[in-house]
């Protein structure tokens, strides 16, 4: 076999079978194939796509190039979540604890924050003390005393994704469906959850633009997880303003915290609460969505759930747990809107982009990142807001534009008349 021919073959349109797919995996991942040639396979599978079959294959490929997570150890159910990565996004801090409280088993590997999109493990690393590097026996003990862990991936996990996924940022070989799914799917597989839920953004933040590609690669997620008799389910939810209010590691998980403690956004609220819902009734915890919902905010409500939180930080290294002054930045500088009026778009990309300007992203993943800086809403869509105050705190240290002002304002529309809340949860795919 010759990387060559199955390189012309998807340039052709031509199926690749399990074994060539095996064959250029392996040959990638043991460096026996070129970043050039591996280069032209991704850019004729962005052009002309895999079918669900090769796609399958191919997930399957990455999958096996190296460990695979065994949960057996840990009781009961065995649940794990992905968000495709967006602006703003904390649902892990809040996601995790709940579950935990409502009786699941979140064993979680997450990733880190690249772009204008932000990671859980740089939130994370964002309170003092806590380290995401645990490793497999901590990971598994942690996630059966206290019902959850989230930890960064180790090396050997899934480390064709790891050299395909950096190959694939600097080729323009990205957005592609079957290689966002097998991506995706491929490490969710080798973390061993029983029921998979998949948080597929959609909007300007994201990347998928509209519900319909949110909708296809969903769907093409989900076939790849019944081959593996796991349990998928995906929310196609709006990226077209961020989630929550606050953008920014230490910014986020004070919101996360507010969430928790009942005082929080009500958008992050409802979209954790409802993935925990489903958990619950996917997993046939509970058989009926409202009695899964009610239990939910049950847990949310009575303080079990920001208990958890706390137990899960302290298990994994927090040495405080006040978070009084726990953002330390040079200035907090408030911007307010050029008129009065009803907020009708807040752009998440901009938003995002801006944040990692001013430090609380990476352009590249060699970047360092601060971890006290970002962006605060003060109001969501939907609501009014008045010229005279503050539409968001800039939190900022030494990374400054003098244009940040002026981009973000141009980034928020403002209507004279009334304007619907907007709708996060668009659809639920099984
Ligand atoms: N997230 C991933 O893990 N992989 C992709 O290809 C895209 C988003």
């Amino acid at each position: 076999m010759r990387a060559i021919d199955l390189i012309e073959k998807v340039r052709d349109k031509k199926e690749l079978t399990e074994e060539e797919i095996k064959y250029f995996i392996n040959g990638y991942t043991n460096d026996e194939i070129e970043d050039y040639q591996v280069s032209a396979f991704l850019m004729a599978v962005y052009f002309n796509g895999l079918s669900d079959e090769e796609t399958c294959y191919l997930t399957d490929a990455m999958l096996n190039s190296g460990d695979i997570i065994d949960l057996k150890e840990i009781e009961g159910i065995k649940v794990d979540k992905h968000s495709t990565g967006g602006v703003g996004d904390k649902t892990s801090l809040v996601l995790g604890p709940l579950v935990a409280a409502c009786g699941l088993n979140l064993a979680k590997l997450s990733g880190r924050g690249l772009g204008h999109t932000g990671g859980t493990l740089d939130k994370l690393e964002s309170i003092p003390g806590v380290t995401i590097n645990l490793n497999e026996e901590r990971f598994l003990n942690q996630v059966n005393e206290i019902g959850m862990a989230i930890a960064g991936q180790t090396k050997n996990l899934v480390p064709a994704d790891k050299k395909l996924y950096a190959l694939r940022d600097v080729t323009g070989t990205v957005k592609s469906y079957p290689l966002i799914a097998s991506s995706i799917m491929s490490k969710k597989l080798a973390g061993g959850a029983d029921l998979i839920a998949i948080d597929c953004k959609y909007g300007s933040g994201a990347f998928m633009k509209t519900i319909e590609e949110a909708e296809a690669l969903s769907r093409l997620m989900i076939k790849i997880g019944k081959k593996y008799h796991k349990k998928v389910f995906s929310f196609i939810t709006d990226m077209k303003s961020p989630l929550g209010k606050a953008i920014g590691n230490k910014l986020e998980v004070l919101e996360a915290i507010n969430c928790l403690q009942n005082k929080g956004p009500k958008d992050l609220e409802t979209l954790c609460v409802e993935l925990c819902s489903y958990m619950l009734y996917k997993s046939k915890t509970i058989n009926n969505l409202n009695e899964a919902r009610e239990f939910t905010y049950s847990k949310l409500r009575d303080g079990s759930a920001y208990k958890k939180f706390i137990e899960f930080i302290k298990a994994q290294g927090a040495i405080s747990l006040d978070f009084n002054n726990f953002i330390q930045v040079k200035e907090i500088i408030p911007l307010f809107p050029r008129i009065s009026g009803y907020i009708e778009e807040i752009d998440a990309l901009t938003l995002g982009k801006v944040s990692m300007l001013i430090g609380a992203g990476r352009a590249t993943k060699e970047d360092s990142i601060d971890p006290e800086v970002g962006i605060l809403l003060n109001k969501q869509i939907g609501e009014y807001i008045k010229i005279d105050e503050p539409i968001l705190y800039i939190y900022k240290n030494d990374k400054w534009d003098n244009d940040i002002p002026d981009i973000l304002l141009n980034a928020i529309k403002i209507s004279k008349t009334e304007v619907k809340e907007k709708k996060l949860i668009e659809k639920v795919i099984e």
